[in-house]
């Protein structure tokens, strides 16, 4: 793992976003595995500007989120797929088909977790992720546990994650209970993956994340298993790893 510890937020964003546009100008097509979240919104902001700076285009880019809650359909302002429109999808060339995120909201979930990861097979795989952290730990939306699941799956969210995730909600009882998400092994089969973890309510997520021991308790420790994951953190975050 490379670690690259910056100064505050605004590098952390530059510094990745400079990181995916390297990617998609160096490849012919970029499969784009992405994160929502507040961590990651500096990064969109950043890319949104170099689109509009004419240094990025968006033409060969399919991207697939790695989550949504269940039950907020598309148009609910807190669904990941508002998110991202709002952030990122709105603002650039990126055509609608490429888009792909989650159905948080139909009949069969199991199905359409299925369907979405035979769909990221066929595309390829994701060739970079981007991550956030959870102050417990999780990737996408893989919380602490006994066992973890390898594909796309559902998953009930952890109660840290509704206490942490209810300031977007106008109250905690509005934090859907359930998520579709990427599983592990979606995750760690991705060629490259970037991690961006800031603010030290993640300095202790970071520590185990880097403490050399793989344990389902912190599902990105197992991170440390990947050829090539760059860990980006603020200074905050990395309190307690320097
Ligand atoms: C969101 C996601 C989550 C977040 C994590 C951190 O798509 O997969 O793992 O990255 O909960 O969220 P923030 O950035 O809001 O602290």
């Amino acid at each position: 793992m490379i670690v690259k510890i910056v100064e505050n937020y605004l590098e952390l964003s530059r510094l990745a976003a400079s990181m995916v546009t390297k990617e998609i100008n160096n490849c012919k097509s970029l499969v784009l595995g992405l994160a929502t979240g507040s961590t990651p919104e500096g990064m969109y902001a950043e890319l949104v500007k170099q689109f509009k700076a004419g240094n990025l285009d968006f033409k060969n880019v399919i991207t697939f989120n790695l989550d949504e809650y269940v039950s907020l359909k598309p148009e609910h302002p807190q669904s990941y797929y508002y998110y991202m429109k709002r952030h990122l999808f709105d603002h650039v060339n990126i055509s609608q088909e490429n888009i792909n995120i989650p159905t948080g909201c139909s009949n069969d979930l199991y199905k359409e977790c299925y369907e979405y990861e035979m769909k990221i097979s066929k595309a390829g795989g994701i060739g970079l992720q981007i991550l956030g952290i959870g102050a417990n730990g999780h990737i996408g939306f893989n919380e602490p546990a006994e066992a973890l699941s390898v594909n796309t799956h559902l998953v009930k969210l952890a109660d840290k994650t509704i206490e942490a995730n209810s300031r977007f909600f106008k109250s905690p009882d509005q934090v859907p209970r359930e998520a579709v998400t990427m599983g592990m092994g979606t995750i760690m089969h991705a060629e490259k993956i970037v991690l961006l973890a800031s603010g030290t309510g993640k300095s202790e997520a970071i520590k185990q994340t880097l403490s050399g021991r793989l344990t389902t308790a912190v599902p990105a420790s197992l991170l440390q298993l990947h050829r090539n994951v760059t860990v980006i953190v603020d200074r905050e975050a990395a309190a307690l790893i320097i």
